[in-house]
């Protein structure tokens, strides 16, 4: 059974040192995953890897069918997510490619399917949300930042919009008033799905470029400056995932205590 699953943001659709043992195609009660599971193994781990825009990168945020590719890991016997995120930066220190570890969320999308728990239902269900992230595998996510010495954020609010347009400069405005630091589309319903089957999850965010209005050129974002940031952060990525997977064993699960 793998120890971990690996959610790949944009400019991340494959793990290069991943030694695929086999791709697993699943159905779910909800549909199909973004893509079949590849299964393999990285640093010695039992690791299962799963894009979340599609192996060609062909699902838009909005599109995603999140709760299929959560369920489809929880059924595959994982109890730990790790969730790669390209994020704008908001707070003034998030600039690109750093990396964040996000520890709070607020959601903006809308008309998504969020839950699991809306038929069939003996009775009305509700889940504790207040801390949305694993500390112990945002802690796993920091110590490997932190032994790499590389430029991170161990904190921050990631405002979840709805996409697949970026924002306005006067929506970023808003978010910054909500205490949002950095700004991506893809961050719900995914953690929330994640607690509803009690997996532990954590993002790791990679900072792609500075939120709408917020860097230079009259703070209009270049999507060329995008790939750029994006394919030298996830090279980063795939560093701290190679740091932190060693030290998985030391970890124990929060939501197994829940
Ligand atoms: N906004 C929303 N999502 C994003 C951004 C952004 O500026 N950059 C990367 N993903």
């Amino acid at each position: 059974m793998a120890e971990l699953a690996i959610i790949g943001g944009t400019g991340l659709t494959t793990l290069k040192n991943l030694e695929i043992r086999k791709r697993e195609v699943m159905r779910t009660p909800y549909g199909e995953p973004s893509g079949p599971l590849v299964h393999g193994r990285l640093c010695d781990k039992d690791v299962v890897f799963l894009p979340r825009h599609g192996h060609g990168h062909t699902i838009p945020p909005h599109m995603v069918n999140f709760r299929a590719n959560i369920w489809a890991l929880k059924e595959t016997g994982v109890d730990r997510v790790i969730a790669v995120a390209a994020v704008g930066g908001i707070e003034p220190g998030l600039k690109p490619p750093m990396l964040a570890i996000p520890d709070q969320i607020i959601d903006y999308t809308w008309s998504r399917k969020h839950t699991y728990f809306e038929s069939n239902l003996s009775q009305v269900t509700h889940i504790d949300f207040t801390h949305p992230y694993s500390e112990s595998l945002r802690r796993l996510l920091i110590d490997a930042a932190e032994k790499l010495g590389i430029a991170f954020v161990d904190h921050g609010t990631y405002g979840a919009t709805q996409g697949p347009r970026l924002e306005t400069a006067a929506e970023i405005d808003r978010l910054e008033r909500d205490g949002c630091t950095m700004v991506g589309m893809t961050g719900m319903p995914e953690a929330a799905l994640a607690r509803e089957l009690a997996l532990d999850y954590a993002c790791c965010a990679v900072v792609a470029n500075r939120a709408a209005g917020r860097g230079e050129d009259d703070g209009e974002i270049s999507l060329e400056a995008i790939d750029a940031n994006l394919s030298q952060g996830m090279e980063t990525v795939r560093h701290l995932l190679e740091t932190a997977i060693p030290a998985l064993d030391s970890l124990t699960n929060d939501c197994n205590s829940l």
